[in-house]
């Protein structure tokens, strides 16, 4: 016999499937038409203020308004005057830059990932990978424009921003360096966190007037600096921690063996190795942001998600000691150190 509580939550899982993709539609298309920064500029608006200011000629904007509001992304009061909610407040709102999700929430939802149905679909029928985004030095140059994925990435590493600067280790180093650190996301939370530690963003220069724009915001001229350094090119600095965030998946497994014998030459004794990324579970079963993460490297690249004992068992060959996975709520980040006999 069928039981119904299953039913019920069979049925409310695809329903939150469905009402994720409208939520996003909806979120894109408010974005579009500019409605959150229009509502930051004049606090509270009635609908057809709003809808002018939005040009929104619709015969009846409300309702559009009030889907925001229902998704949480507007707040009406009594006198149906409409404001940012508090979602939008933290998340939306470019003035907050460092909770400040927008471009991660445009590329994840628009952008990247497949590039719609019909693409993922051709793709998936086809041997070629996505043309655009071939291997190759102009990949990240060229697609998408630099300052807008620093932005996107900058969401994508909020929570390794969150949880890495809270790493006990902190206290036995004094340097670090972030490989492809892109703007600086989670090397000025370390920095801020930890006034005795020096830091080095290493990137490509597409990214240097991004990165140093955001670290003279954050007044950390004197302790964190950018490098410019191409990791096929060049050697890393000698420092006691390196950092490798979203790096390794976006390459062939000979390119992350690579990077790693770089990372064991450069690194100080006793020195430790961080790499995050979306780790998938042992089984393959249970993750579907890393499933699709994997996915998306597939057929975007040549690159390629790891499990958490793949991703051990790749940087213990590759000569480092201790190698475990540090495990914060919602985010995960492989730790591994170079020891004194090693
Ligand atoms: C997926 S992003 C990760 C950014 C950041 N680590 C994070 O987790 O938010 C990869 C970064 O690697 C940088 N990158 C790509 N190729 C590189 C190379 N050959 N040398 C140095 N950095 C590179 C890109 O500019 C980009 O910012």
């Amino acid at each position: 016999m069928e039981k119904v509580s299953e039913t019920k939550d069979i049925v409310e899982y695809i329903r939150s499937i469905q009402e994720g993709q409208w939520k996003a539609n909806l979120l894109n298309v408010a974005l579009e038409l500019n409605v959150f920064n229009v509502l930051l500029e004049n606090q509270k608006l009635s609908s057809t203020e709003l809808a002018n200011k939005c040009g929104v000629k619709f015969h009846r904007p409300s309702d559009f308004f009030n889907a925001l509001v229902a998704a949480r992304f507007l707040d009406r009061d009594q006198n149906d005057l409409y404001s940012l909610s508090e979602i939008s407040q933290k998340v939306l709102n470019p003035n907050n830059y460092e909770h400040y999700m927008v471009p991660y929430f445009i590329w994840t939802t628009s952008r990247a990932f497949t590039l719609g149905i019909d693409r993922f679909k051709q793709l998936l029928q086809s041997e070629e990978i996505e043309e655009k985004v071939q291997l190759g030095s102009e990949y990240y140059t060229d697609v998408p424009p630099p300052d807008f994925f620093s932005d996107a990435m900058h969401g994508v590493s909020m929570l390794a921003s969150v949880s890495i600067p809270q790493l006990e280790f902190w206290k036995d180093f004094k340097t670090f360096a972030d490989i492809g650190g892109s703007k600086g996301t989670v090397s000025v939370q370390i920095c801020k966190a930890h006034e005795h530690i020096f830091g080095t963003v290493c990137e490509l220069p597409s990214v240097q007037e991004k990165c140093e724009q955001y670290i003279k915001a954050q007044n950390l001229n004197d302790r964190l600096q950018f490098q410019e350094l191409d990791f096929f090119r060049q050697e890393f600095p000698e420092v006691d921690v390196l950092i490798f965030g979203h790096i390794l998946h976006n390459w062939p497994i000979e390119t992350s063996q690579m990077i790693l014998q770089k990372a064991r030459k450069a690194l100080n004794k006793n020195g430790a190795i961080i790499v995050y990324q979306a780790f998938l579970d042992n089984e393959k079963k249970n993750n579907f942001k890393s499933a699709m993460m994997e996915l998306n490297m597939a057929l975007m690249g040549k690159g390629q998600e790891f499990t958490e004992q793949e991703i051990l068992d790749l940087i213990t060959k590759n000569g480092f000691s201790d190698a475990r996975i540090h495990n914060d709520k919602s985010f995960k980040a492989a730790i591994a150190f170079k020891r004194e006999t090693d």
